[in-house]
């Protein structure tokens, strides 16, 4: 059975005096490494500090493909990895729309996450037109099959796949479990004949408007193993709510 995880994705939102309310706030029952949040770049050591008394790992939203060196505005994955981070987001739809973020530089970032050993959490999803366009397969395996060229595994914990269908995220019009759950099928069988084994045990994750009120539906499909949620896991009540339900 793959890991189930909850992810919060802050985005660009938060300010100090909000994290430090939302980890005052944060009492988790039950904790198996399991729960973690990326908050923006500027926050990441300030939220390392207040999360590890409430057992939360900390991770990027985005990082560089590259080493140190002349790439202003970008994070490298050793300063990450140094301050603490467990894992970095990649591929969000916002960064392959707002800052043309291509395939082939996710898959850089996928395979550079891999070999330094920050969790890399790929993130793969149709538009509305694509749904539409009955596209919605090959979008999300040609995503997936790129951004995971060259990639080999040691083990399925280094590596988690978010499905995001774009026409989800911060909509309130999440898909139905059972629309989750068949391209977390079609992600499943992908992943198997890339790694064998290994990929039956690779955690995938949907992303989309998930809020408590749907978490427990979408959860219990056997292949959706976790979320990855931006609004509802802004507020400490949402997200423990959210962490209990992965947690059942
Ligand atoms: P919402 O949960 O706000 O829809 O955002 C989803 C998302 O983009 C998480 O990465």
């Amino acid at each position: 059975m793959p890991k189930s995880y909850m992810v919060g994705n802050w985005k660009m939102n938060q300010t100090l005096s909000e994290i430090e309310d939302f980890f005052s706030k944060l009492k988790l029952t039950s904790n198996q490494n399991n729960f973690w949040i990326a908050p923006q770049a500027v926050h990441i050591s300030t939220c390392i500090n207040l999360a590890m008394k409430a057992g939360v790992l900390i991770g990027a939203q985005n990082c560089s493909a590259n080493e140190f060196g002349a790439y202003t505005g970008e994070s490298a994955i050793d300063s990450l990895t140094e301050l603490g981070c467990h894992f970095s987001i990649i591929g969000h739809s916002e960064r392959r729309s707002l800052y043309g973020e291509s395939n082939e530089d996710i898959n850089k970032k996928v395979l550079a996450c891999i070999k330094k050993g920050l969790v890399p959490i790929l993130c793969i999803g149709e538009t509305l037109s694509q749904r539409e366009n009955g596209e919605t397969k090959d979008v999300v395996l040609f995503q997936l099959e790129q951004g995971l060229k060259d990639v080999e595994l040691n083990n399925e914990s280094e590596l988690i796949i978010a499905y995001e269908p774009v026409w989800a995220i911060g909509t309130g019009k999440s898909a139905s479990s059972a629309q989750a759950e068949e391209v977390h099928q079609q992600i499943r069988r992908l992943l198997n004949d890339k790694f064998g084994a290994t990929g039956d045990e690779i955690s995938i994750l949907y992303g989309g408007s998930v809020k408590p009120t749907n978490v427990e539906e979408l959860l219990s499909m056997p292949n959706v193993n976790g979320g990855l949620v931006g609004g509802a896991s802004l507020k400490a009540d949402s997200f423990v709510a959210l962490c209990n339900a992965c947690s059942k």
